[in-house]
């Protein structure tokens, strides 16, 4: 069973992407044959600033492997490193109806945001399918908001399929419903575009005050809160402490008695141990870059070696060969 999974880097990676994206891909690779790779494709319709996606790509890649992407058990590539992936982004894409690409919810959370469209844009769902499936993917981990491109990606390999003969495997998405929606300091989806993110790496001044900041309602510390479990700081610490401790503060919580300063440095506390190891591990990969894109290169040529040849299965079922 192929598990594949890509991020896009279009920013600094935060905790929503850990426990929604990473986490359950890392965790996959005690089963084998992981696939994951470097949207950097995928950053295009969104980010114009080559220097950044440099930047952030090499940011991407340390995190992953810091965080326990293991190199040699999975293959881990950089997504430009094997351009096929935008050929076969044609071939499904001329099979792909405009109504299935229109009624794509981020196209039309984007283009309601103001953010104007392009053709990149509309036409992201077909190249996250050609993603998925140039590697002959079975699994899929994403966030619960990447589930409707799973089911596109279903429909196009369908389709592919029933137009040119048995092509494609057909995926399916792995979408863990206990951190389905990582909630972000002001209660909403975290994501970057909201500025509302806790960084899994960064300066721990800043991130003490972010964390410190979130605001809260203006009860007193000893009243009690039988909504303790809908508290944004208990739910963020259940994500990094143990299950007793964090279960621990919200029955304090809720009889009353601790209150909020308290409960944000606690939960500081947690984030900031629960990524330490993984800290010191990207601190010693960023001293070897060269190491780092040796790794990349090397995972781009094992991909290579299955992406040629379902390349080849495509072409030939549609008549290009
Ligand atoms: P962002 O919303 O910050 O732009 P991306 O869209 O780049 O994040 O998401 C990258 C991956 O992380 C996707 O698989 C997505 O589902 C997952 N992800 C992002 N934010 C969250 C969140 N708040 N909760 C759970 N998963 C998330
Ligand atoms: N679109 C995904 C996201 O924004 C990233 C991605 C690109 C992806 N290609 C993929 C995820 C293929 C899974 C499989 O999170």
């Amino acid at each position: 069973m192929r598990t594949l999974t890509g991020i896009t880097p279009s920013g600094t990676l935060h905790i929503g992407n850990y426990f929604g994206a990473m986490r359950p891909a890392i965790d996959a690779q005690v089963r084998g044959d992981c696939y994951y790779f470097i949207a950097d494709y995928h950053s295009m319709t969104a980010l114009t600033d080559a220097a950044a996606r440099r930047a952030f790509t090499q940011g991407i890649a340390l995190d992953w492997l810091a965080c326990g992407l293991d190199p040699k058990t999975s293959v881990f590539w950089r997504q430009s490193d094997i351009p096929e992936v935008c050929e076969l982004t044609w071939l499904i894409g001329s099979l792909t109806p405009m109504g299935l690409l229109e009624r794509a919810h981020s196209y039309k959370d984007k283009t309601a945001k103001g953010i104007s469209p392009n053709f990149g844009l509309f036409a992201y769902p077909v190249l996250m399918a050609a993603d998925i499936l140039l590697f002959d993917t079975n699994l899929v981990p994403v966030g619960k908001d990447q589930k409707q491109h799973l089911e596109m990606t279903r429909d196009i390999a369908i389709k592919y399929n029933e137009t040119y003969g048995e092509t494609f495997v057909v995926p399916e998405a792995v979408i863990r419903e206990d951190v389905a929606v990582i909630p972000g300091l002001d209660g909403q989806k975290m994501s970057k575009s909201y500025g509302n993110t806790v960084e899994i790496f960064g300066d721990e001044k800043a991130l003490r005050k972010k964390i410190m900041g979130i605001k809260m309602d203006s009860r007193t510390p000893a009243e009690p809160k039988p909504d303790a479990d809908q508290n944004l700081a208990i739910q963020l610490l259940k994500l990094v402490a143990p299950a007793d401790v964090a279960l621990d503060y919200e029955n304090r919580l809720r009889a009353g008695g601790l209150g909020y300063g308290d409960l944000k440095k606690a939960l500081f506390e947690h984030y900031w141990n629960y990524f330490a190891a993984a800290r010191t591990r990207r601190a010693e990969l960023a001293a070897n870059l060269d190491h780092v894109d040796a790794i990349l290169r090397e995972g781009a040529e094992r991909a290579r070696v299955v992406a040629d040849a379902v390349m080849k299965r495509a072409r030939l079922a549609c008549g290009l060969r």
